[in-house]
């Protein structure tokens, strides 16, 4: 990358989610449930222009690490996205996201009717399809609300 290019600065410590869909950074941040409050470092770059996107979304959270059931999710939104672990400014580490079969006890289901949302507990479970997620209970299909029905 072109000195030109480079938006937002490079990090010492953290995650670097790259390739993001342009538009989708703050659903990135919502998955991560990242507000700010945290006191992480977070910078954001939104519509940097990409040799495989055209256009792409960047998020660098300083000082943290994302679980499995973090990156699931978020494959769903950035099937593209790569995370890159970085220590002392070095990229340690470079994963592609996959999308997974299935996502169990992460999403809350839309639908007050939904067994999941019954007083007895079930937990949760989702087919990964296509056009998003759909619960395995009641066949609800869950597009790019996605983000806002994290419940980790
Ligand atoms: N990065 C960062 N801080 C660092 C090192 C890297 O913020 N100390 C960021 C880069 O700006 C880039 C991402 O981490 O957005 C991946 O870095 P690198 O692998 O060096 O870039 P590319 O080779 O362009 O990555 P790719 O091949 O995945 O496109
Ligand atoms: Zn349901």
């Amino acid at each position: 990358m072109s000195d030109h290019e480079l938006r937002v600065s490079k990090i010492r410590n953290g995650t670097v989610i790259d390739h993001v869909e342009g538009g989708q950074a703050l659903n990135v941040l919502a998955i991560l449930g990242i507000d700010g409050s945290e006191g992480l470092g977070v910078s954001i770059g939104m519509n940097v222009p990409s040799d495989r996107l055209g256009r792409k979304d960047v998020v660098k959270v300083e000082d943290r690490e994302l679980s499995q059931s973090e990156v699931d999710v978020l494959s769903l939104i950035a099937p593209e996205a790569t995370i890159n672990i970085i220590r002392e400014f070095e990229v340690v580490e470079k994963n592609r996201v996959t999308r997974p079969e299935t996502v169990v006890g992460v999403l809350s289901c839309p639908n007050r009717n939904c067994i999941t949302n019954a007083d007895e507990p079930v937990a949760t479970r989702f087919d990964v399809i296509d056009a998003g997620v759909r619960c395995d209970y009641c066949s609800t299909v869950l597009r790019s609300e996605i983000a806002t029905h994290i419940d980790v």
